[in-house]
């Protein structure tokens, strides 16, 4: 696979989404093919899934399988082809979010969660994940009252403590992956470390 795969984390209102389209902007007025996508989605059938999980009471691991399996579609149908392309693939969420969420936030078992990603995506993993991190506090300001909160986006604050405990983890186990963001600055200083991070890589000019 000779393209590049970027995923996109932080909790809810980390406020990762303007950035993901004005990178996608930049990679295209550089001349590469850019393929904007987001877990769970990004294909027909998973974005049934997504709706299920977005709304849907359930346990935790039935979340965890319904987003996994909403992933094995993704990867299938849209993350894998694109990179034998040569694209890049931008991707709202990817695995992290599952650890963070289901892991972290449901309190699901980690292991698991391993042998999980291990069978559904055997080696394939973002070249560099961009985590948005952002103290709890400053996200629930920012989602109080933006708009009707999904099933997570209501979650209590301290839901979202876990969560972010999770991608601390996630980072520890992979640092060479992620870049981490303090989403906690104003929206341009966030979008020139985003910048600098992909630079960093030597991916843009
Ligand atoms: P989000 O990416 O925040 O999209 P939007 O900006 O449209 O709300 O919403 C996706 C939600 O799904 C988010 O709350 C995190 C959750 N999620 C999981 O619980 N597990 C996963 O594996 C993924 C990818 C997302």
């Amino acid at each position: 696979m000779s393209g590049l795969f970027i995923s996109f984390e932080g909790i809810d209102g980390a406020g990762k989404s303007t950035h993901i389209e004005r990178l996608a902007q930049q990679f295209k007025a550089q001349g590469r093919a850019v393929v904007l996508t987001r877990e769970p989605g990004g294909t027909p059938l998973a974005e049934r899934l997504r709706q299920m999980v977005l709304n849907d009471p359930m346990d935790p691991m039935t979340e965890a399988l319904l987003v996994f399996a909403a992933r094995r579609d993704h990867i299938g149908q849209v993350i894998a082809p694109a990179l034998e392309r040569g694209d890049v693939v931008l991707c709202d969420r990817f695995t992290d979010a599952t650890f963070a969420y289901q892991g972290g936030g449901r309190g699901f078992d980690w292991g698991v969660l391993e042998y999980l990603e291990r069978s559904v995506q055997g080696p394939l993993q973002p070249h560099v994940t961009i985590w948005f991190d952002l103290p709890t506090v400053v996200a629930a300001k920012r989602l109080a009252g933006a708009r009707v909160p999904d099933k997570f986006e209501a979650q209590p604050q301290a839901f979202f403590e876990q969560v972010s405990g999770a991608y601390a983890r996630r980072l520890a186990q992979d640092p060479l992956r992620f870049a981490r963001i303090d989403a906690d600055q104003a929206p341009e200083t966030v979008w020139s470390d985003v910048l600098a991070a992909v630079q960093g890589k030597g991916w843009l000019n």
